[in-house]
């Protein structure tokens, strides 16, 4: 490998336990991850994984607050939806911890009390937002009010939703808190400061000046953030739930979550091995943080400079961070239930694990942004899994269970065919190993594929199928190269694919390889028997895309609905304007379309006065058959109106929701047809 290092600490962000993980966290952060983890187990490396949920925060506190629940409760069901899921997709922590665990706290705290007794902190007092209702400082997620740029009701300290403008509590209009409903007032609280300002320097120097070859998206954002000039920054906040301040004067105070949360990398660390410091504090071990692209500050500027403060820890080697995916088109959102629960996907999609790890990583946002969607999920793994790497392994097992009883052939001499086919495989060996290295998943990937790709071409132009009539010794050959390749196969796809490379290793009856067996060609002996052939993939049919099409359309409908603003107030109407409309409960006698119109549908109503004609232009909406016999509110005194040569007698009352459809307004009970409405 390309850098010396004796060891690896790899870190996996740690989610938020305030809702399962989707599609996005898993392609920016946790499949990357796992892939380069595996890899560098795979190579016998001395390599920890350590992830855990991140359990506190403001977020966590208002969900808790809304269901009625605790925050303790509220991280307990999200923590173990989570840990459950990563386990089955086959992300391979070594540990995944959490931030209310009590190493955690002794952690966070005594790292606080360390910078806290050696003056790395500054002290401040500033003016808060204050509930005197409540008796309680407002996190700004706390306040809500007027937004000052589009005048949506209840935007939040924070941020509008609605026109998506970053704001600060003081920019609201009509502040109030939601505890209790009060005009938050402002009050006087003391906060510690990491003063950033002072570890600008050393920040210049190890990233702009020490890592021009991270990505250039890290790179870029740190440069832009060192080039603004970097402010002090709390580590404290006014709130209940999380880690206290440990120190005198500081009740009611804890630590901010972005202070305690990296920190659990490092009890993570202590809770997986006793060893811990080993991989902390030596120069020999390369540290490296997967990361979403929102959370980069926080570790190339925040954690770094909380470490340096600290004097005892290492500084990662590398940061890489991936861009946003969405999903079909849009912005993936928890709150807007926009996203593919992977909780949901593994009970829909049973089996199929290693589908969704290749479908991510072939799609991971590595440079910009990217696109999941269902039908290029499927074309994956229909045209991809299936039709390669599946159809190849398959042929290669059949073909030797049908020819020699399972028991691998032995190899002849080899042809220039078969000599420029190994050489292919060993230089994709290089590759892969690189991309790997270099954190290119995408292009990895395709490089392990290229191991099945090659196998099926290899097997399509050699063709044993028509050979074993006519030269039995050559297909020998043949079939031990396509079995030596399908064990490659099982080494080269494990990062990507673990299940399957397991399957595989089944298959063929044999033991894990390790990565420096790659490009061999005597993974398998003569005279081996294989295990029995079985189909590594199946193929994915229309109606389980179109299942997880329709789920998604729902969803849409319901935001879009969710989103729409009721139309503003009629001007006023005086109590005689209202008088004066005659509404009656009526009911449909008869319903027809009129000829060649759309929308024009020609009723016979039983208004309870007399029976009469109504013509309606709802017919996209409702079919004859399903008004017949409903009772309606008609407007009664309404004056007539010619429709192609049909008088229409009045107007049948209905409601238009956010999304255009129809309802019908009915009285709630049958009731007799000239009921006055008013
Ligand atoms: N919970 C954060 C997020 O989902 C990530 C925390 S990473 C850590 O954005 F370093 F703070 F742990
Ligand atoms: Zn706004």
């Amino acid at each position: 490998m390309s850098n010396d290092f004796k060891r690896y600490l790899i870190t996996s962000a740690l989610p938020y336990a305030n809702g399962p993980v989707h599609i996005g966290h898993l392609a920016g952060v946790y499949i990357p991850s796992d892939i380069y983890t595996r890899y560098l187990r795979l190579r016998g490396r001395d390599v920890i994984s350590v992830c855990g949920s991140d359990e506190h925060g403001v977020p966590i506190t208002i969900k808790a607050k809304k269901e009625g629940i605790t925050p303790q409760q509220v991280v307990d069901r999200y923590h173990a939806i989570i840990k459950d899921s990563f386990e089955k997709l086959g992300i391979s922590f070594d540990i995944y911890s959490r931030t209310t665990s009590p190493t955690h706290a002794k952690t966070a705290s005594d790292f606080f009390r360390k910078l806290y007794d050696e003056g790395k902190f500054v002290e401040q007092t500033t003016e808060q937002f204050y509930d005197e209702e409540a008796k309680s400082f407002l996190a700004d997620r706390y306040i809500t009010g007027t937004c000052p740029k589009c005048g949506a009701e209840g935007a939040y300290g924070d941020q509008c939703e609605v026109c998506g403008s970053t704001l600060s509590p003081d920019e609201l209009v009509n502040p109030r808190s939601t505890l209790s409903g009060a005009t938050p007032v402002k009050r006087e609280t003391k906060h510690w400061y990491l003063p950033l300002d002072k570890y600008e320097s050393m920040l210049r120097e190890w990233i702009l000046e020490g890592h021009k070859e991270w990505k250039s998206n890290v790179y870029g954002q740190c440069k832009s953030w060192l080039d603004g000039g970097l402010l002090p920054r709390a580590v404290s906040r006014d709130l209940e739930w999380g880690i206290p301040v440990p120190v005198e004067g500081a009740e009611g105070k804890v630590l901010y979550v972005w202070f305690d949360a990296p920190i659990g990398y490092i009890s993570a660390t202590k809770d997986l091995t006793p060893d811990w410091e080993k991989y902390w504090k030596s120069e020999d071990t390369k540290l490296v943080h997967f990361i979403g692209k929102d959370n980069i500050v926080f570790h190339c500027i925040v954690f770094p400079s909380m470490l340096k403060a600290h004097g005892d820890y290492i500084l990662p080697e590398n940061v890489p961070s991936n861009e946003f995916l969405n999903l079909e088109g849009r912005k993936i959102s928890t709150s807007k239930n926009w996203a593919v629960w992977l909780h949901e996907y593994l009970v829909d999609f049973p089996g199929k694990e290693d589908v969704l790890r290749y479908a991510l990583c072939a799609t991971a946002p590595e440079t910009k942004d990217n696109d999941f969607t269902w039908k290029d999920y499927q074309a994956r793994n229909n045209n991809e899994l299936v039709a390669v790497l599946g159809n190849f392994v398959n042929r290669a097992l059949v073909l030797t269970k049908k020819y020699y009883d399972g028991e691998v052939p032995a190899c002849g001499e080899l042809a220039d065919y078969d000599r420029d086919t190994i050489a292919e495989l060993s230089e994709i060996k290089a590759s892969l190993e690189s991309n790997i290295e270099n954190y290119r998943f995408r292009e990895a990937l395709k490089d392990a594929m290229n191991f099945a790709r090659i196998g099926n071409k290899y097997l399509a132009d050699s063709e044993p199928w028509k050979l074993i009539k006519t030269d039995a010794e050559r297909v020998k050959t043949i079939l031990n190269i396509a079995l030596q390749i399908t064990a490659n196969i099982a080494i080269a796809i494990e990062p990507f694919m673990p299940f399957s490379a397991a399957k595989i290793l089944n298959m063929l009856a044999c033991e894990k390889f390790g990565w420096e067996r790659l490009g061999a060609m005597d993974l398998l002996a003569a005279g081996h028997h294989i295990g029995e052939p079985s189909l590594l993939f199946e193929k994915i049919e229309d109606e389980a895309i179109q299942k997880q099409l329709d789920r998604l359309e729902e969803i849409a409908k319901q935001n879009a609905a969710a989103e729409v603003k009721a139309e503003p107030q009629k001007a006023e109407c005086s109590f005689d304007d209202f008088q004066k409309m005659d509404i009656r409960v009526s009911t449909i006698l008869e319903a027809e379309k009129l000829p060649k119109t759309k929308k024009l549908l020609k009723l016979t109503i039983d208004t309870g006065i007399d029976k009469r004609t109504i013509v309606s232009g709802i017919a996209e909406h409702f079919t004859p058959e399903e008004l017949v016999g409903q009772q309606v509110l008609v407007l009664v005194n309404l004056a007539p109106r010619d429709f192609r040569g049909i008088t229409s007698q009045g107007m049948i009352l209905m409601a238009e929701d956010a999304t255009g459809a129809l309802r019908l307004v009915q009285p709630n009970e049958k009731t007799n047809n000239g009921a006055m409405v008013g």
